[in-house]
């Protein structure tokens, strides 16, 4: 008798975990990568350097789930990401526009922002000057 629960238990735990992994590529097909692309700063723009700007970025088609809801905000140059220095970040990526202050970081005009939520998307390259 007590041989015969423990099986029922150990069946009903194994249906149970079968019915997770059954469950789960379902639950990620509901959620979509959210790539928005960024719309200021874009080719030409030329910031100061210590001046105050909105990096502004399209909401405008959200999926209804998103993995990550906050945002991070990083330069790129030369294909690399400036990781250790973000310009802004914990913010939520459903508000479109964060105000950031430009680093102090060596005058160029092939710079670009990198926006992270889910996924990474990057601006067009700008100019940063003194
Ligand atoms: C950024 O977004 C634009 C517009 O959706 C898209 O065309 C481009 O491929 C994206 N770039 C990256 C690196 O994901
Ligand atoms: C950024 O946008 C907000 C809201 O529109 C505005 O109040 C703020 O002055 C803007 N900042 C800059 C530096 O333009």
């Amino acid at each position: 008798m007590q041989l015969m629960n423990a099986m029922k238990a150990f069946t009903l735990l194994f249906i149970s975990m079968l019915t997770l992994v059954a469950g789960t590529p379902l639950s990620l097909d509901t959620r979509d990568v959210f790539v928005p692309p960024v719309l200021y700063p874009h080719t030409g723009t030329v910031w100061k350097i210590l001046a105050r700007h909105n990096v502004t970025w399209d909401v405008s088609n959200p999926p209804a789930q998103i993995t990550n809801r906050f945002g991070a905000i990083y330069l790129r140059k030369d294909g690399l990401i400036d990781l250790d220095h973000p310009l802004a970040e914990g913010f939520d990526i459903l508000l479109g526009r964060i105000e950031v202050e430009v680093p102090k970081v060596k005058p160029r005009n092939d710079y670009q922002i990198v926006l992270f939520g889910d996924s990474g998307n990057w601006s067009g390259t700008f100019t940063i000057k003194k």
